[in-house]
């Protein structure tokens, strides 16, 4: 089915056949009727029980206007956001690039979102019809484009407050591409301040609502391997629970000469699925099993995420591979490892 729709798909502009294929998973989740996960191997990661073993990268569904038709393809977690404390339009378009030749997507969206206001009510009417819901649903966050880095702890501070409730898990993501600075927040000082500061309002917000909400951390595929190292360090000095490895990449590899490749942002797809396992291996290494590791990046196929898998991913996401595959993609993963 979904290789008849692509080509008509692929026809529109990038950008507009998301915004089309979102309304459409919206449209699902409202029919009524369970929102079974695929069949899968469930798995307990960060404390959380997962269902099968693939869930939505962040950034597709940014709104969360599309959770229970996402939940409907059968995905057994789902990652909404960036969500940032005020709304923000995002970059001028074009800003989302097809390279097909590739099986990649070029884009500099830019945190376009609702804010955390509207997007934590939303979520709260959707947790009311949670009972349809069995997928975990974490929630991204970041912060707005005007806030000084220097201030990007307010910001995520007041994500957390917001949105602590509606997550069962929550995602730091110090990696976007299109947010001048962000990714200086991976290393040194202000690392260590910044996780210190969200583990100690994390068990504020625990002790007040009696949930534990466990934080992740999403890095970039671009790092230096001591720059991995001092990072895993940190994850497990602060007892962070998950990381998420990772996002999209500001290098080009394997795209010399194909269409697009030069537009400004983050690459994701084919290309990426090297250096994502390589950075999930990486941390593998340090963190010995201590920090959950969430693999993402190029997988397209079954194979691709039991490569993931392989090099020590406790559970994998995907995006690229939705959007060049279809949603047949996520029970092919769902059954990996299925004994
Ligand atoms: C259009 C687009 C928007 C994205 N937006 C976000 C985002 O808001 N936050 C985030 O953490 N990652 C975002 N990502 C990164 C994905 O979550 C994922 O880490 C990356 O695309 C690699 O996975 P893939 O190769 O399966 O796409 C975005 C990716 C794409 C293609």
């Amino acid at each position: 089915m979904y290789e008849l729709m692509r080509p008509w798909l692929f026809a529109l502009d990038a950008e507009r056949s998301h915004v089309l294929g979102l309304s459409a998973l919206a449209a699902l989740g409202a029919l009524p009727g369970p929102l079974q996960p695929a069949p899968g191997r469930s798995r307990t990661v960060m404390g959380i029980e997962f269902p099968n073993v693939v869930g939505v990268a962040a950034g597709l569904d940014k709104d969360a206007i599309a959770v229970e038709g996402l939940a409907r393809l059968g995905f057994g977690h789902i990652e909404v956001g960036t969500v940032t404390p005020r709304p923000q339009p995002g970059n001028p378009k074009p800003r989302l690039f097809r390279l097909p030749e590739a099986s990649a997507l070029i884009n500099r969206m830019g945190f376009n979102n609702d804010g955390a206001r509207t997007i934590a009510a939303r979520l709260k009417r959707l947790k009311g019809r949670r009972s349809r819901l069995a997928a975990p649903l974490g929630v991204n966050i970041g912060k707005n484009r005007d806030t000084p880095i220097e201030r990007a702890v307010d910001d995520y501070l007041t994500c957390m407050d917001a949105l602590h409730d509606c997550a069962d898990y929550l995602t730091v993501n110090l990696s976007s591409p299109n947010t001048p600075g962000l990714r200086d927040l991976q290393y040194g000082e202000p690392l260590t301040a910044l996780l210190g500061t969200l583990k100690a309002r994390q068990a504020e917000l625990q002790s007040r609502s009696g949930r534990h909400v466990p934080l992740c951390v999403k890095l970039a595929p671009d790092l230096a391997d001591a720059d991995v190292a001092a990072i895993a360090d940190a994850l497990l000095e602060f007892e962070i629970e998950g990381v998420i490895a990772g996002n999209t990449t500001v290098t080009r590899p394997q795209v010399e000469n194909v269409r697009h490749t030069d537009e400004a942002g983050g690459l994701s797809g084919a290309p990426l699925a090297p250096l994502a396992r390589q950075l999930v291996a990486r941390l593998r290494d340090r963190l010995e099993g201590r920090v959950a590791i969430i693999g993402v990046g190029g997988i397209l196929s079954a194979a691709d995420a039991q490569a993931m898998l392989g090099a020590g991913a406790d559970l994998v996401q995907i995006y690229t591979g939705l959007i060049y595959r279809g949603p047949s993609l996520v029970r092919a993963i769902a059954q990996v490892g299925r004994s």
